[in-house]
């Protein structure tokens, strides 16, 4: 088994900085509630919001998709639901990466139904090749080829969370 270094710490640091101060001139004057989404983005997050300095509160989201079979209904089954309500507030979702779309689509919808006053979507990763269900990313750190990644929240088997940096993994 093998792991090569894909995204270093340092490039994925400088690229988080960039896109929080981005999400910092876009919500200039507004406070935000950023939703992590679990458990892949933990790590994206807890970087992301140490660079954000508008007001910030921080809640968490869990989803598994049912699979493809279920695909029209555009459902996932949530595991962890928020534990504060979202009506009249600016959401900022945080997920580590949007393949299929699937998972980030459905959770869109959701949070959406519940009347924020705005949603936005920052994804560390998104793989063009497998994506089927088209989502806008507002602020996408990379665009990756279509491989498996771990590494940096992201893990193969529940293993390889840990790792500061985005490897790919081999046999
Ligand atoms: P989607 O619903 O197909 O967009 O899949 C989203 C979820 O699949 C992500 O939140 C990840 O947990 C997982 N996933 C997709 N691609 C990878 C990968 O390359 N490495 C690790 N997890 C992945």
């Amino acid at each position: 088994m093998a792991i090569d270094v894909y995204l270093s710490e340092e490039k994925i640091k400088e690229r988080v900085i960039e896109l929080a101060n981005k999400i910092n001139k876009d919500y200039a004057g507004k406070e935000i509630v950023v939703v992590g989404v679990l458990n892949g983005a933990f790590m994206f997050c807890a970087d992301l919001i140490r660079h954000i300095n508008v007001p910030v509160t921080l809640d968490f989201i869990a989803a598994s998709s049912y699979g493809e079979e279920t695909e029209s209904s555009g459902q996932v089954k949530i595991e962890w639901d928020l534990k504060n309500e979202i009506k009249g507030k600016h959401i900022l979702l945080v997920e580590d990466i949007v393949d299929t779309g699937l998972t980030i689509k459905s959770l869109k919808a959701l949070l959406g139904s519940r009347e924020p006053a705005s949603i936005k979507l920052a994804s560390l990763l998104f793989k063009p090749a497998r994506n089927i269900h088209p989502v806008e990313i507002d602020y996408l750190a990379f665009e990756i080829d279509d491989k498996f990644v771990i590494g940096y929240g992201l893990d193969y088997a529940g293993r390889y969370r840990e790792l500061p940096y985005i490897g790919i993994y081999s046999e």
